[in-house]
């Protein structure tokens, strides 16, 4: 069977090979144009003339559009909230389009752009949480409350106090192939769209509104994307809408692609948070009750901002079982980018609160904070592995009886805990324990060069919280020559989606998957599709092929089984040929029989996931179908002259349910933590007291290079079936190892805990400047 195994990416030569295509490589019909914004240079403002004669006259220029000449909705929010693609009255950050450029070349367009001159009368910005907060800027009325039991009290009465603050930097996505559209004008006004998107139909729906035109003259086609991590969710309306504006005005095909700088300084990144906490514990550290004040910085726009503050609240847990808790989360207007999707989407940095708060307490009573994270543990559920009846869950874990119940902050049972066990083999795979004492040692003799380790676990819930986005269809077709046409609502961005979902294809006909096309998503071919997003496109798009596969392998099973007078329900799909009674017909044989006896080979499938219900004002119900786990140990070196650090060792255990593809998952892995140390540790942004953002290239914002991951790199599979009937009982990946980043962070955190004796309250990211000024406090 083709799932299961580790093959590689499908498009792995063409990657590596420079012939896979992108947006930009398409090759554009002649007389096509270029086009560029030109963007505000104030913060926040009145907007009260734009002059742009010089950019009228300027060589190879077209057209020139401010937000008045659009010819329809001059909106590209993926929100209830507007969001206007070109500025009306006001300004509202230092990048925001002003106007768009239509011109022959790329450069002309580009030059043009900044001769534009806008005369805007400024207003106060907002900059920084604290501006927002006293001027009471924010999205919704004011915080959202999630809570269970009476954290107050519990914390008051509690043997132990403390409280603390944390700051979490924000995170550009840096997708090496920067935001990209193309309009191609078809007859009839309709318009055919290629975009770098992870959200094809939100593409066809804004260019629908741009144009004047219903969902069904637009048709959005995207092959793959160079790396989206959320920042293709939203971002990339505005660049298609504009090429669609363009093509209907002009009558010819547009394209549109931001230099890096530019890319930067438009789209959002991944919020940055402040949280603020208060814990009670006992002396061995069992935490008795928490509070939670995130103040998250949302940027001018609504867009994602609201799921994504809501899902920093849903992870404020992490894998705890804390009895009383309180979540409080603010979401601060400011005049900054928007604030978008990233990987993790709000759940990273409510699961770094919580792993501070754990770790502060550890540091407080002096234990190692591996053992007060497992005390504080959910506690494991006996998990079956889908019909061997195999147990798993380490030997010595604390298997709970299935029905008793353990809940989150928000109501939801935790039915699937796994991370006792998984925590208690990577101890022993990792050598932990005498690793950690190895590192004491090792302090103790060395005055300049401090050595850290952490171990922190992931629980990631696993479902889009907009619980109607929690659907997919799938479109299949067999030809006549047995060649299977496989499409689908997913889109590729690197995560390997595609060959996934192609081996569910292949497994369901019993073939190989060289049998199998991967075609561009279509919103012509399947319509309605949430963003690839949340995790969920194996799950999701997995499945609707499934059911699509099936509905075609059935219809061939009911023709074989009635020519060989069998039961349908005993036809096989093997090794290329279909077993009916005693005989094995090659598939390709079936296939055309089935065909000249006027058989339907085509398919769709629809998929929508059961169980998830809730009520996100309240914070409570099930918005996740399940968990996915995983833990990892990290181990630094720090340099307590200079702040600098490395990396030295990381080992990895991570649940990917029965993985579908173990290659493509631990590539994921390894690729999710990387990610996440550089989220933590070198990716500073910095904007300044004007708003204007200062690291808007690689020269100044330092994502990790091949050289910074860890020396000796260890991730490994658990061996575990997801509990839930997920496709092939496998778990998504896309998202939770970003969070196992987590613990380089706390391993630096302990490297400075090493240098004295008061808690190193870093923040984050813990560049080599704060590492140092880390140094200092504990010093001191
Ligand atoms: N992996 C690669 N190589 N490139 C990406 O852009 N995006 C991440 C993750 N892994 C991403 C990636 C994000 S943010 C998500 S939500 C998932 O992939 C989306 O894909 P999936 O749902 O198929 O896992
Ligand atoms: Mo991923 S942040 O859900 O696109």
């Amino acid at each position: 069977m083709s799932v299961a195994k580790p093959l590689p990416h499908d498009a792995a030569p063409l990657h590596v090979t420079g012939q896979a295509r992108y947006v930009d490589d398409i090759p554009l019909p002649k007389g096509a144009l270029h086009l560029a914004f030109g963007m505000s240079e104030e913060a926040h403002g009145r907007l009260l003339a734009l002059d742009l004669e010089a950019v009228k006259t300027a060589p190879g220029v077209v057209a020139v559009l401010a937000a008045g000449d659009l010819p329809f909705a001059n909106d590209v929010s993926p929100s209830p909230s507007p969001e206007p693609l070109l500025a009306t009255d006001t300004v509202e950050y230092i990048g925001q389009p002003l106007f768009l450029v239509i011109a022959e070349s790329h450069l002309a367009a580009r030059r043009a752009a900044r001769l534009g001159l806008a005369e805007i009368a400024p207003l106060p910005a907002i900059l920084t949480i604290d501006d927002a907060i006293a001027a009471d800027s924010r999205f919704e009325d004011g915080p959202r409350l999630y809570q269970k039991g009476d954290a107050a009290r519990a914390i008051a009465e509690a043997e132990r106090r403390l409280e603390g603050s944390l700051e979490i930097g924000g995170q550009e996505h840096f997708y090496l192939e920067g935001q990209a559209a193309v309009a191609l004008p078809q007859e009839g006004g309709d318009m055919v769209v290629h975009s770098s998107t992870q959200h094809p139909t939100e593409i066809q729906h804004k260019v629908a509104e741009a144009i004047g035109r219903h969902m069904n003259s637009v048709r959005v086609e995207v092959r793959r994307m160079g790396g989206g991590f959320g920042g293709k969710e939203s971002q990339g309306n505005a660049l298609a809408v504009s090429c669609a504006i363009g093509a209907r005005l002009t009558g010819l095909p547009c394209s549109m692609r931001y230099d890096r700088d530019d890319d930067m300084t438009i789209t959002g990144k991944r919020h940055d948070f402040r949280i603020d906490y208060r814990v009670g514990f006992d002396g061995k550290g069992r935490i008795a009750g928490v509070e939670f004040v995130q103040f998250c910085r949302c940027g001018w726009s609504m867009d994602l901002s609201l799921p994504v503050a809501d899902r920093a609240m849903l992870h404020a847990d992490n894998a705890y079982d804390i009895p009383h808790m309180r979540v409080e989360s603010h979401r601060l207007k400011t005049n900054t980018q928007s604030a978008t999707a990233f990987r993790g989407f709000g759940g990273p940095q409510g699961m770094l609160g919580i792993e501070r708060v754990l770790d502060h307490v550890a540091h407080s009573v002096g234990r190692d904070p591996a053992e007060v994270r497992t005390l504080n543990f959910y506690r494991d559920v006996a998990v079956r592995s889908a019909g061997s009846g195999k147990r798993f869950g380490g030997a010595h874990s604390p298997i709970r009886a299935e029905f008793e119940t353990q809940t989150t902050h928000y109501g939801m049972p935790v039915e699937d805990f796994i991370l006792n066990g998984m925590v208690e083999r990577l101890r022993e795979t990792s050598d932990y324990s005498s690793r950690k004492a190895a590192i004491s040692k090792w302090n103790a003799s060395n005055a300049l060069l401090k050595k850290g380790i952490s171990l922190t676990p992931v629980k990631f819930g696993i479902s889009f919280t907009l619980t109607h986005l929690n659907q997919a269809g799938a479109l299949v077709h067999v030809y006549q020559d047995s060649s299977i046409h496989l499409n689908h609502g997913g889109t590729e961005m690197g995560q390997g989606l595609f060959q996934k979902v192609a081996q569910v294809a292949a497994s369901r006909f019993g073939v190989g998957p060289e049998r199998v096309k991967i075609t561009a998503t279509d919103t012509g071919k399947v319509p309605n599709t949430s963003a690839t997003a949340a995790s969920s496109g194996s799950d999701l798009n997995g499945m609707a092929v499934q059911v699509a596969c099936d509905a075609i392998r059935d219809r061939l099973a009911v023709f074989v089984a009635e020519r060989a007078q069998a039961d349908p329900g005993s036809v096989r799909f093997e090794d290329n040929e279909v077993h009916v009674g005693s005989e094995r017909i090659p598939f390709e044989k079936v296939v055309l029989d089935a065909y000249q006896a006027r058989v339907s080979l085509s398919s769709t499938g629809f998929y929508a996931t059961p169980k998830v219900q809730w009520d996100r004002i309240k914070g409570q119900g099930r918005p996740f179908f399940y968990f996915a786990y995983g833990a990892a140990v990290s181990e630094v070196v720090i340099d307590t002259l200079t702040g600098e650090y490395r990396i030295l060792r990381t080992d990895i255990l991570h649940d990917c349910g029965t993985s579908l593809n173990p290659a493509i998952d631990i590539g994921q892995i390894e690729g999710g933590y990387v990610q996440g140390a550089g989220w933590l540790t070198t990716e500073e942004l910095v904007w300044d007291d004007k708003g204007r953002l200062r690291t808007h290239a690689p020269s100044t914002y330092k994502i990790p290079a091949c050289s910074d991951r860890p020396e000796v790199f260890n991730a490994a599979l658990w061996d575990g079936a997801n509990r839930e009937e997920t496709v092939y009982r496998s778990k998504a990946v896309g998202e939770p190892p970003l969070m196992l980043g987590i613990s380089a962070f706390l391993a630096l955190s302990d490297a400075v805990a090493s240098c004295g004796s008061g808690y190193p309250a870093l923040r984050a990211p813990a560049t080599p400047e704060a590492v140092l000024a880390a140094v200092r406090r504990v010093q001191a």
